[in-house]
Order: C-alpha cells, then sequence, then structure tokens
C-alpha cells in the first residue's frame, strides 16, 4: 500500500522538476538556518525526496544526516544521489528514526501531506526525539486551508499557524522565525525549549 500519499505514482515526474534541481526553491532557507546549528549535529530529514535539493545542503553543510522518505523510486534516488547517507524507506508515522536523539529536524514540502490527526502524531514525536535547545524547521502554509497537491490530486491541509503553535507548545516547541521563500513556501522556524 503506498503511504507517500501519492508521491510513488509521480515519482518519476517529481524527479524531473523538483529531484535535479540543485538550488531548487527553498535551499537559500535551509542555508541561512543552517548557520545557526553547529557543524557535525545529527539531523533528520522528514520527507527527504531524491535528497536534492534539501538533504544535500544539510551534508554539505557537515551535518550528521538520516533521511526518510515513503517512496520507494524517490528513495532510490536518493541512494544514488547520497550513497552513505542512512536513509529509510518508510512513512515517517512509523519510522524507527525517533528513537534516535536529534540537534536538528527539517520537514519540507511534508506535513501537510498527512492527515491532521497524523500531523499532531508527528510534531508529539519531533519533540519528544529532539535534544534540549535542538532546532526544527517545517513548512505549512500559514492560514488554515486544504486544497488539492497539483501532483498527485491528493488532498493537503495545513492547520494553520495558530493551531500548529499550540501543539508545538504541548511539546515542549516554540516558534522564533516564520518567513516565506522565493516560492511562497511558509516556514516555521522552532527550538525546543531547554529544561
Ligand atoms: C513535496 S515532496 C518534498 C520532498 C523533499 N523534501 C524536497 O524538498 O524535495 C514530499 C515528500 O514527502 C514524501 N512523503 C509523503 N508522505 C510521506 C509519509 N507519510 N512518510 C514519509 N514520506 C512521505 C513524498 O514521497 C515526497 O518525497
Amino acid at each position: 500500500m503506498d503511504k507517500s500519499n501519492g508521491y510513488e505514482n509521480i515519482a518519476k515526474r517529481f524527479i524531473q522538476i523538483r529531484g535535479e534541481e540543485i538550488d531548487g526553491i527553498g535551499t537559500s532557507s535551509v542555508r541561512n538556518w543552517i548557520k545557526s546549528i553547529p557543524q557535525n549535529s545529527t539531523m533528520l530529514d522528514l520527507g527527504c525526496g531524491t535528497g536534492i535539493p534539501i538533504t544535500k545542503v544539510l551534508v554539505e553543510n557537515k551535518m550528521k544526516v538520516y533521511a526518510i522518505d515513503a517512496s520507494p523510486t524517490l528513495i532510490s534516488e536518493f541512494q544514488k544521489n547520497l550513497p552513505y547517507i542512512p536513509v529509510e524507506c518508510k512513512a515517517v508515522e512509523n519510522s524507527e528514526f525517533f528513537n534516535i536523539k536529534f540537534d536538528a529536524i527539517i520537514a519540507w514540502g511534508l506535513i501537510f501531506l498527512l492527515t491532521s490527526d497524523n500531523q499532531v502524531k508527528l510534531l508529539q514525536k519531533i519533540g519528544n526525539s529532539l535534544n534540549p535547545g535542538g532546532k526544527f524547521l517545517f513548512t505549512a502554509p500559514k492560514q488554515k486551508t486544504e486544497w488539492t497537491d497539483i501532483l498527485t490530486n491528493r488532498k493537503s491541509r495545513s492547520l494553520g499557524a495558530e493551531k500548529y503553535k499550540q501543539i508545538l507548545s504541548k511539546n515542549d516547541l516554540t516558534v522564533i522565525q516564520e518567513f516565506k521563500d522565493e516560492g511562497e513556501n511558509y516556514y516555521f522556524e522552532t527550538t525546543k525549549i531547554r529544561n
């Protein structure tokens, strides 16, 4: 059964339009974010796709990266692009990587593909697996909204900034910055409170 929310079906097309663009949309924002994270930090990329462009930025910045994606075709491309990076072909909902403690986690273009319940559960797992002071960056529209993904034809949904902040704070995560990139993607930059 497909756990990739339709991405496995359109993987070849996704590789052409996103997975070969080294400086694709979002890379400058991620490069900027990563400046605040020390080299050698342990990082997790959720919904990594082919690893290009986002995971590659993490690797180039000398992070110890783990990655997960549920599309076998995209994972096989990832393994060609970034052969030495530990990667799991699984739904983020069932990943074993959440047993590891991370200094930073990124979810670019993923959260809003999940059902509302699974978004809440995932944010909880992220909060649990981050070290105190750890960073979490994710994209999702600021407004609460639902729409049809133009590539997969599946429904996506943002819970909206207010709801995300409530869920994040229940999981010891605080939003430190919100911003948009050149592709109009909206980012929530968060950090886990230190106990
Ligand atoms: C919009 S793409 C973003 C990919 C990548 N982060 C990038 O910037 O190119 C969403 C990705 O999430 C993956 N995905 C969707 N649902 C997933 C799930 N439940 N668990 C793991 N990966 C999932 C898809 O296979 C796809 O690679």
